[in-house]
């Protein structure tokens, strides 16, 4: 029997492998280093001197200095400790915060919990393309609006934010900026002064790092309630051990990240490109749900008019395709998610929201059999949707 052809790993924005180069730097601290860095003894000390070495490395990326970062579990603890944190110290100045309607929920979910604190929480629409309008952030802000928080690029669609624009606005009415850069961090500039933001998070398997670990950079000046209680690890802002190996894995994979950018992006836009021009000219009616050139260059975020995602997602994954969908199985049913409602699509193309993100393992060879299998199995499930019309 022929072997089946290798799989395609088209979901990248979901988590991206281990680079070997990042396991590397990670190896001595997961099983030669048993050191705890607030331990004074050697051992100690030497986790110590590699969670230094690691925010230095963050901090160089991001333009700032090492004492304004903060590591975390991820990007849902950078998240939740930026806008729970940074709205509940600032409380006593006001209970206004604003974000957008297409945040992750790490964000969009630490907003609303805020409504206990007596808060009050604007959350903005978006245009077609999934963009914030400066307009509408400036009408939204108010005296009381203590804090702003946009995501720097979206993880259904890939939309690019225009955050030192939004962040102006923020700042000119007295609010802090916060940006989840999540996604954007491996393949956009993330330096927080040309962003002109306060907080920032970040993710370290999202950029070729490991899972469960990331970082919340937080513009001195700016005061964080704590979450989390405890040690007074981090500079008093969030207890508990560190994750060293993991926090050694989020330097490397962010250093290598920021000097292979160009190569990085120029690869993925090739991939991607060719990804969605197959599928987008095989006559299916199929649309992008990212404005094109101000997408992150690893997403072909497509949108079929008349086609079940799910149903095209196993289908292609019985088939050795892996992409993912921009659906939310609520109260077992299958809804668009709350991004792609926000997004306004006519109403054929909502449940039909495909995501394929590629990365560095990919070939072009891949994406000429993926497009063909999206294409393949799109037409498959127009025809028995077809069908069943006829029927009906
Ligand atoms: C934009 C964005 N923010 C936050 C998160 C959460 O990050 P983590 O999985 O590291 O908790 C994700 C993960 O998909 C994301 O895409």
């Amino acid at each position: 029997m022929p072997a089946a052809p290798p799989r395609i790993y088209l979901d990248h924005a979901a988590a991206t492998p281990l680079d070997p180069a990042v396991f590397e730097a990670m190896r001595p601290y997961l099983w030669l280093a048993p050191g705890n860095p607030s331990s004074v003894h050697c051992a100690g000390r030497r986790a110590r001197a590699a969670l230094d070495a690691a925010r230095r490395q963050v901090a160089d990326v991001l333009g700032c200095g090492p004492s304004e970062i903060v590591f975390t579990s991820g990007g849902t603890e950078a998240d939740n400790l930026a806008v729970i944190g940074a709205a509940l110290a600032a409380a006593r100045r006001g209970r206004h915060v604003v974000t957008c309607a297409i945040e992750h929920h790490a964000v969009l979910f630490a907003a609303r919990s805020l409504r206990a604190h007596g808060f009050e929480v604007t959350e903005l629409g978006v245009d077609p393309t999934g963009r914030v309008a400066p307009d509408a952030l400036a009408n939204a802000l108010r005296p009381d609006t203590v804090l702003v928080s946009i995501g720097l690029a979206n993880n259904e669609t890939g939309t690019i934010q225009d955050i030192p624009a939004l962040s102006r606005i923020a700042h000119a009415a007295g609010a802090w900026m916060h940006t989840d850069a999540v996604q954007a961090a491996g393949q956009l500039d993330i330096n927080v002064d040309r962003l002109d933001v306060d907080l920032l998070s970040l993710s370290a398997h999202k950029l070729y790092g490991p899972k469960a670990v990331g970082a919340l950079y937080v513009r001195g000046g700016v005061a964080l309630a704590r979450l989390a209680f405890g040690g007074a690890q981090e500079r008093d802002r969030r207890a508990g051990t560190e994750n060293v190996p993991g926090i050694v894995g989020l330097g490397a994979a962010l250093t290598r990240a920021r000097d292979r950018r160009a190569e990085r992006t120029a690869t993925y836009r090739r991939l991607s490109s060719a990804l969605a021009a197959r599928v987008l000219h095989a006559g299916l009616g199929a649309r992008l749900t990212g404005p094109p050139g101000r997408t992150l260059p690893s997403f072909a975020p497509l949108a079929f008019p008349n086609v079940d995602a799910t149903s095209l997602l196993i289908r292609l994954d019985l088939d050795g395709v892996e992409v993912s969908t921009g659906a939310a199985c609520t109260s077992g049913s299958l809804e668009p998610s709350h991004v792609i409602q926000a997004l306004g699509l006519p109403a054929a193309y909502r449940r039909g929201a495909l995501r394929c993100t590629v990365g560095l393992g990919n070939t072009d060879e891949e994406m000429q059999r993926a497009g063909d299998a999206i294409v393949r199995h799109a037409q498959a499930l127009h025809e028995l949707a077809a069908a069943r019309t006829e029927v009906d």
